[in-house]
């Protein structure tokens, strides 16, 4: 048996909590390519292969709903050949993997505004909405020109402009008008590269999740490791804000 299969092959030992969504900030790409003295896309590149991994990691851990973040709205400020190198593989991701993904069931979501994106870009994730909109397998939301500031601000400027009373304001109405809307809050956020930041992830969704830093890069976050994720969260106590 080939290395490869038998790592899919391995059984994981069942866990008793499964989290129902789950965020990843997918940090650490730069670090991982200055490690081997290669150019940042390459950390890049190295990191949508590994969403691919993860992907299938996720549907067969029994995940139901996964937010990644993809590029925020203060990436924008990288240098241009950067920004263009990530748009170029993400967009190869989305010619590439579209069709598998359906096949897997996988709905793709995008969270995050349209604004200063290509508009090849965005016909291509159009389309990739549209074609996989009734799977059911897994939601995958993309968080792509993301920022939780903004989707707050887009949310106010919604309500107020369907003229809700102040009174008729609630915590329900506001996920109402998230571009997470219909979705529960994110139960486990996962950050890779060490670094012990929010950085304007979910800000809403995650006011509750429990939070698994780990200090692998992200290209090398296999399915052991989201694994090992999975089993810390298993061990948390939820509160909630409430005594156990
Ligand atoms: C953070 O690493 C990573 C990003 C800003 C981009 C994440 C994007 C991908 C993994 C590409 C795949 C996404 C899709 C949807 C195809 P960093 O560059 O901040 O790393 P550093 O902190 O080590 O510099």
């Amino acid at each position: 048996m080939s290395p490869k299969s038998q790592a899919d092959q391995k059984e994981y030992p069942p866990l008793e909590h499964v989290p129902f969504h789950v965020g990843i900030i997918m940090d650490g790409n730069g670090r991982w390519a200055q490690a081997r003295g290669l150019p940042r896309l390459a950390g890049h590149q190295a990191g949508t292969d590994n969403l691919r991994r993860i992907l299938r990691a996720t549907v067969e851990f029994g995940i139901k709903i996964l937010t990644i973040y993809a590029f925020s709205t203060e990436n924008w400020g990288r240098p241009e050949s950067e920004v263009s190198g990530l748009m170029r593989l993400m967009e190869r991701m989305i010619d590439r993997e579209l069709s598998e993904l359906h096949a897997q069931g996988v709905q793709i979501r995008h969270i995050g505004r349209s604004d200063h994106v290509p508009e090849r870009m965005l016909e291509k994730i159009q389309h990739a909405l549209d074609v996989t909109k009734d799977n059911q397998h897994l939601i995958l939301n993309v968080a792509f020109n993301y920022g939780g500031r903004k989707e707050l601000v887009d949310a106010v400027r919604a309500i107020v402009a369907d003229g809700v009373a102040p009174e008729a304001i609630d915590e329900a109405l506001i996920d109402r008008y998230l571009y997470t809307a219909g979705l529960p809050d994110a139960d486990l956020i996962i950050r890779t590269s060490g670094e012990m930041r929010v950085s304007n992830f979910l800000i809403w969704q995650g006011a509750y999740a429990e939070y698994y830093v780990t200090p692998t890069f992200w290209p090398d976050f296999d399915k052991d490791e989201l694994y090992k994720a999975l089993v810390a969260f298993d061990r948390r106590e939820r509160r909630f804000g409430v005594l156990s």
